[in-house]
């Protein structure tokens, strides 16, 4: 256990560097692995959890090399059963891509298992999709879980409630044969798998027509080695953002982060609940959006957030209800369900942690009301429960609260951001 420590001590100022992102960290080492010839990545999130894919790769015997800090090559290569069983950690990320990827894998058999955390975790949404294209899941519904690779049979799928892993997973196994593979999303998730498959030679469309997505796969499946940059993560930005949001007197920057549409959700609603954002230097990276993006306090409004919003911050709720409960009045965010889920239940997480420094906070079904009151009480311990998001969420709360705020352990930080603490202290941030 590492307990933590925030305070508020004056305006933050500067560039808080943050590490690539995660989510494509895991998909270029995944579809690395499975490409012909070598993926150079840069960038790679230095996090626990993306170490967890990098170890299963080799347990599948892909050559994975480190060449710089945060600089890594993939040879792509047959994969082989594991002997051991495979453990993802905290990283359902890990599971459910790998899962997904083994799923297409004709001969190959491999046993996920994760911590305690991951192994409560729900995991029939992925499996009903994969089962259907003929791999054998046993048991289906949590790890630990065996699977047993085929050659993969066509799909038409719904990808509702949205998720990126679920519609990922389905992808990376159909890269197994060229069966036809339609996903629809009424509500568009991250599509980080989508670009990066089109990068690396894959045959595959999207139609944004009427809101959501649907999403096709050729015949031409064979994926190129290819050279891969990452860009800042915005779920590990959200945090030094959100400080710089609340802090009075704050302006804080952060360089290279992506900036993906389906990814921005949370820093466009704190431009709309008030704050100064400003977003430069748009470029392409690797197919995806980049840019240098800067926030400036003010007093913030409170916001209303529908359920379709949501996908578009997922990873940022515990950061926009902290955002809320320095707000002048009545937040709403709905359609949070999924967030039961997650690394733990984040949405009675959030209203715990809020209520024990002293906001009204409720978790009402799957919507979450927060009654701000434009300063925040604090001087209180918040349980992270495990969880990275909520531990970094309530520490960065202490930097605006009148009394300091202590979290009870903060070593799960590591699994996304390994970075926080001497990031946050790099703007200016007194983080025990
Ligand atoms: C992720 C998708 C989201 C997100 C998770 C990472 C991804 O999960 O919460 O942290 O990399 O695809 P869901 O797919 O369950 O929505």
């Amino acid at each position: 256990m590492a307990c933590m420590i925030t305070s508020a001590g004056g305006a933050l100022q500067g560039e808080a560097a943050v590490p690539g992102d995660k989510s494509l960290s895991h998909r270029a080492l995944i579809l690395g692995a499975i490409a012909e010839g070598e993926t150079t990545i840069r960038n790679l999130n230095d996090g626990e959890d993306v170490g967890r894919t990098i170890a299963a790769l080799g347990q599948f015997g892909v050559a994975v090399e480190q060449l710089g800090d945060v600089d890594w090559r993939v040879t792509g290569s047959p994969w082989t059963s594991p002997a051991e069983p495979i453990d993802c950690g905290n990283s359902a990320t890990t599971a459910r891509l790998l899962i997904g990827a083994v799923a297409g894998m004709e001969g190959v058999v491999a046993t996920f298992t994760g911590d305690p955390s991951l192994r409560t975790r729900p995991m029939e949404q992925l499996a009903v999709p994969l089962a259907r294209m003929g791999a054998a899941l046993e048991p289906a519904n949590r790890l630990p879980l065996t699977v047993t690779g085929a050659r993969p049979g066509g799909i038409v799928q719904r990808n509702d409630p949205p998720s990126a892993q679920v519609k990922s997973a389905i992808l990376f196994a159909a890269l197994g044969s060229n069966s036809p593979v339609e996903i629809v999303e009424p509500i568009p998730s991250r599509d980080h798998s989508e670009i990066l498959l089109a990068q690396m030679g894959c045959a595959i469309s999207v139609d944004w027509s009427g809101g959501g997505h649907t999403i096709r796969l050729g015949q031409q499946r064979r994926l190129a080695g290819s050279e891969i940059a990452i860009g800042g993560d915005p779920s590990a930005a959200a945090f030094p953002l959100l400080a710089g949001a609340i802090v009075p007197g704050s302006a804080v920057r952060v360089a290279g982060m992506n900036v993906s549409s389906l990814r921005t959700g949370f820093l466009d609603e704190l431009e709309r609940m008030g704050a100064r954002v400003e977003i430069t230097n748009e470029r392409t990276e690797s197919g995806e959006t980049v840019a240098d993006v800067a926030i400036g306090a003010a007093r913030l409004a409170p916001c209303m957030v529908p359920a379709d919003r949501v996908p578009s911050m997922i990873d940022e709720i515990p950061a926009l209800a902290v955002a809320c409960a320095f707000a002048d009045g009545t937040s709403v965010i709905e359609g949070l369900g999924e967030l039961r889920h997650k690394e733990s239940d984040r949405l009675s997480a959030i209203a715990a942690g809020l209520n024990a420094c002293g906001v009204m906070a409720l978790a009402d079904g799957d919507a979450l009301r927060i009654r701000g009151r434009g300063r925040v009480p604090g001087d209180s311990t918040v349980m992270a429960r495990g969880d990275h998001r909520i531990a970094m969420a309530f520490l960065v709360l202490g930097l605006a609260a009148e009394g300091p705020v202590t979290i009870d352990d903060g070593t799960m930080i590591a699994t996304s951001f390994p970075g926080f603490a001497m990031a946050m202290r790099g703007i200016g941030a007194d983080i025990r």
